[in-house]
């Protein structure tokens, strides 16, 4: 990523933070409208589960400049993520539907340039992620 590319995701975040609430509720419903399959994954609370993966991506965020301080931490997830049931695959539909919850709490400000940077570190994390997990 570029220096601009991370300042760009970290400003927008930003936005977000004070709504991560709605926006982990917009995800979800987002994420269970295209991908009805992965619903059953969740056992646990939703609420709760919004806010862990809210301060997942938060920790990701402000770490963009020292990525390598947290890949252990992503892949440990990712493994951690195999016990859940999911899939390689699904790593498409919670990115789409990350993308479109950004899009839909930054409206106007969610330019192409944001999207674009937004698509490298969500790449970054699914990745990492799946190399870890399915070896
Ligand atoms: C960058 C991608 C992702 C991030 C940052 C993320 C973040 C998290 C975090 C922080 C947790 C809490 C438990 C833990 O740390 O192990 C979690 C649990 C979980 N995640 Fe993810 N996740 C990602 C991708 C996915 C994908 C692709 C799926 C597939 C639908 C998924 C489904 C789940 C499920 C089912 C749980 C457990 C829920 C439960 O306990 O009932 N996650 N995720």
């Amino acid at each position: 990523m570029t220096p601009e590319q991370v300042v760009m995701v970290q400003d927008s975040w930003k936005q977000v933070l004070p709504i991560s609430e709605k926006a982990a509720e917009l995800f979800y419903g987002r994420l269970f409208e295209i991908a009805p399959e992965v619903q059953p994954y969740f056992k646990g609370d939703m609420t709760e589960q919004g806010r862990k993966l809210m301060a997942m991506i938060n920790t990701a965020v402000n770490a963009l400049n020292e990525l390598e301080s947290v890949v252990p931490a992503i892949q440990e997830m990712g493994v951690r993520h195999v016990a859940y049931g999911v899939k390689p695959e699904d790593y498409d539909s919670v990115g789409a539907a990350l993308i479109w919850t950004l899009e839909a709490g930054l409206g106007d400000a969610f330019t192409d340039e944001v999207k674009d940077a937004w698509v490298k570190v969500y790449t970054t994390l699914a990745d990492t992620m799946k190399a870890a997990a399915y070896k």
